[in-house]
C-alpha cells in the first residue's frame, strides 16, 4: 500500500499511467484550495501494468468532471469512500458530449469571447468537435483544460 486509505471522499483508481496531474487539473486542484489529496504515479497494476491513483478527501466529482476524465483515463474506476468503506464503485463512461471544463482552441469561437456561453464538444472516435465553430481537438486533450 503506497498511498494510505482515506476516510471520506473519492478514490480515482486505474488512471492511465502518467495522467494523474492532468486529472488534478480537470478537478481544478492546484494545491491552493486546501483540498487534501494523495497521488500515486506509475504504481504497478495487474490490469494496466502501471497506473496512477488520485485520492481526494471530502469531495465527490461532478458529471462534467467525470466526462472529461473519461477522455484521458478511459479505464478509471471511481470509488466513493464513506467511513473508510467503498460505498460505491463505478467505471467512467465515454459521453456523447462534454460541456465546460475544456476550452475551444479557436480564439474567435463564441465560447472563448466574453459571452457567457459554456464550451461544448461532441466526442468523436478520434477527437472532440466544438459544436459552435467545428474546431477539432485531436490530441493533447489535457492541454485544453480550462479551470
Ligand atoms: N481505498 C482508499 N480508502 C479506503 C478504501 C479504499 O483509498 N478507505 C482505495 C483502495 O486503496 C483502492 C480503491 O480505493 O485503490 C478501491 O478499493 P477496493 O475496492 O477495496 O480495492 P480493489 O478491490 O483492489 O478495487 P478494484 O477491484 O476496483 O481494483
Ligand atoms: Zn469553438
Amino acid at each position: 500500500m503506497r498511498v494510505s486509505k482515506i476516510e471520506n471522499g473519492t478514490v480515482i483508481d486505474h488512471i492511465t499511467g502518467g495522467q494523474a496531474l492532468n486529472v488534478l487539473a480537470i478537478l481544478g486542484i492546484d494545491g491552493t484550495g486546501g483540498d487534501v489529496v494523495s497521488v500515486g504515479i506509475n504504481v504497478p497494476s495487474d490490469r494496466l501494468g502501471r497506473k496512477d491513483v488520485v485520492k481526494v478527501e471530502g469531495r465527490e466529482l461532478s458529471q462534467p468532471e467525470l466526462d472529461v476524465l473519461s477522455l484521458i483515463a478511459p479505464a478509471a474506476t471511481i470509488n466513493i469512500i464513506r467511513g473508510y468503506e467503498v460505498a460505491d464503485k463505478q467505471r467512467v463512461e465515454s459521453p456523447g458530449h462534454v460541456s465546460g471544463v475544456l476550452g475551444c482552441p479557436n480564439p474567435n469561437c463564441i465560447t472563448t469571447e466574453d459571452e457567457p456561453v459554456d464550451s461544448r464538444f461532441e466526442v468523436l472516435e478520434d477527437g472532440l468537435r466544438c459544436v459552435y465553430c467545428d474546431t477539432i481537438i485531436r490530441e493533447d486533450i489535457a492541454e485544453h483544460i480550462r479551470v
